[in-house]
Formats: C-alpha cells, structure tokens, sequence
C-alpha cells in the first residue's frame, strides 16, 4: 500500500516508517523541515517536506496515497510539563494540524486514516479494567484539542472512508521522556506519580510502530493498545533495574502530587487498560515488556 506518515521524524513516526517499510508498504514521511529529510530517509521511505497546518498542502502531498497515519505531537520532557504553555505547540499540532491533515486526506481521495491517541483520557477506574467503551473524562479545556482531533478523525471515516483511533499506552523506551526518567531514577530524585498500588499501561516504541502496521487491518473504530497494565510499584522496580540504579523509582510525596496541574495529572490515574479488541481484530502482541532487560537501548 501506499502510506503517508505525518510527525515521520518523531519517536512514534520513524518506528512506524520502520515497520511499515519492514513490511513491504510504500512509505512517505512527512517532516516540516529539510533536516528531517535524512531521518525519514534513513528508515527507507521518500520524504517531502510540507506545512502540516494548511490544509491545501496536505491534499497535494496526500494524493495518490491509500492511507494517512498521524503520529504528530510535541509533548513537553519532564517537570517543564507542569507549565501550561509548555503544551502549546502540542495542543495546536492536535487541535489545528491533525484537523487539517483529516480534511486534506478525504479531499486527496485517502481511503483510511490511523490517528495515534492516548490512554490519558480515561478516567482513574482504579482496579476496573478499561475497554475501550468506557466513558472519556475530557471535560477540562485541556483535552479539547483531542477531542477536536478525534471529532476530525470520525468525520473523516464517512462515504466509505475508515478512521481508526489508537488509543497508546504510556511510551517508554529510547525517547526522551524514558531517558529523563531513567536519569532522575540514577540520581535519586523522585519520578513517579500516583500510588503504588495503581495501575499502568505501558508500550514500548518498537511494539507501537508494529501496532501502526496491525492497525491496517483493522476497521473504524476506536482501540487501546498496550501490553499487560502493572502496579506502579512493579514499574518503579523495572524503572531502578533498567537505570542500574541502587533502588526502585522513587514516587513524588503525596502534598506534591496535588500541585503538579491538569496535564501531569493525568498520570495519577490508574490505568488497567485492556487492548484486547485491538489483539483480536489484529492479531497484534506486544513484544518489549518493562521488565525485558535493556529496554531503553532497543
Ligand atoms: N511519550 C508518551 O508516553 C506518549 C504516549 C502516547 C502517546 N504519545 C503521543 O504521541 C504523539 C507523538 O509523540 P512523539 O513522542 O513521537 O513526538 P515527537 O517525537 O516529539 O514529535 C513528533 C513529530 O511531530 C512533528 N512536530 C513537532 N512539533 C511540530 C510543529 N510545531 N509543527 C509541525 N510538526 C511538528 C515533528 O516532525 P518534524 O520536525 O519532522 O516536522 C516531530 O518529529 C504525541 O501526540 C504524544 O502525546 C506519547
């Protein structure tokens, strides 16, 4: 098939250019500037260099292609993220770019979008487990840019057209969020939030460009995808072990906790996600779990 990636030269785009070339598709990466022209093209797709905000580009670079994959974002690396305007450029990559990008593939003729999404808008549910029926808690302001992103997407998937929604679990990996935690673990400061006992749903960046793959064969809709959820405690032992550090991840204490803001709330949220729709439309697995030894190099 022939397949366009958008945010091609970010963690989640060149692992999906990755496994996309890997499985015989005609890839393009779509990258704003001409440095991201050798990145794309070292993970063996054909670059073009575009405005990913305007719409017209977006059906000129889209036409010709069978599927849009958005992996765009521009999440702030860890504590700048409790100021609000650190997510500007994220919010307007979600609520601006991604609105485009769905209106520009359905003009171009693109017959399916796979939007990435975050298992962050779900609300804490405790010890429940999480399908992907359950209600969204995207009443703050903050999320409206991905509700606009999703509202875009479903748009997108009428006349015939397909959208699916992969809602990912928390990344971790080679990326800078995981590299700042890993430091923070070496040096002992304090990394984690939410309880011990909550839960977590991880994915590795390998397994969700694989998922971006699996994602082809499945039809409109909205999925989770993640490995098996895990107590924070258990994270926070992976967390020590994979920094060589000489205990377990430290959790912030409990008065700050409560002053870190809307954005880094989310992730006191106990999440026992279950993507099991997702494994059985696909047959997709996850294959890097938080305890694999060296998960951060891979
Ligand atoms: N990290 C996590 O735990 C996690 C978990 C689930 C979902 N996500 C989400 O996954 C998405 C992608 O994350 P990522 O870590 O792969 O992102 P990333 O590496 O920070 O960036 C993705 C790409 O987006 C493009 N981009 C960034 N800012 C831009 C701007 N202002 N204008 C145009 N393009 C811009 C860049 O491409 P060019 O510079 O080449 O144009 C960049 O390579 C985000 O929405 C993130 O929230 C992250």
């Amino acid at each position: 098939m022939r397949i366009a990636v958008t945010g091609a030269t970010g963690v989640l785009g060149q692992e999906a250019v990755t496994a996309l070339v890997a499985a015989g598709h005609e890839v393009t990466g779509i990258t704003r500037q001409d440095r991201g022209v050798p990145v794309v093209e070292g993970r063996g797709a054909r670059s073009v260099v575009a405005d990913v905000f305007d719409e017209t580009a977006m059906t000129r670079v889209l036409r010709g292609h069978d599927v849009v994959i958005n992996t765009l974002g521009h999440m702030p690396v860890g504590m700048t993220a409790m100021r609000p305007l650190a997510w500007r450029e994220d919010d307007r990559l979600h609520a601006e770019a991604s609105v485009a990008i769905a209106a520009g593939a359905a003009r171009a003729g693109v017959r399916k979008l796979i939007q990435e999404s975050t298992v962050y808008l779900y609300p804490d549910n405790g010890d429940e487990w999480i399908g992907e029926d359950k209600p969204l808690s995207v009443r703050n302001q903050a999320f409206r840019p991905r509700v606009q992103e999703m509202r875009a997407a479903v748009d997108f998937a009428t006349g015939g057209r397909s959208a699916v929604i992969l809602r990912l679990g928390q990344l971790f990996g080679r990326d800078p969020q995981s590299t700042y935690a890993l430091r923070a673990v070496r040096e002992g400061d304090p990394i984690l939030l939410g309880k011990p006992s909550s839960y977590i749903t991880l994915l590795h960046h390998r397994d969700a460009g694989r998922a971006f793959v699996a994602a082809l064969q499945a039809g409109s809709g909205f999925y989770n995808v993640g490995g098996e959820p895990i107590r924070r405690e258990r994270w926070a032992k992976d967390l020590g072990r994979e920094a060589k550090a000489d205990g377990p991840a430290k959790f912030f204490p409990e008065i700050a906790q409560t002053l870190v803001g809307t954005r880094l709330d989310v992730q006191r949220r106990s999440l026992r996600v279950s993507s099991l729709r997702f494994l059985g439309e696909t047959g997709w697995r996850p294959t890097i779990g938080p305890s694999t030894p060296g998960w951060s190099h891979l």
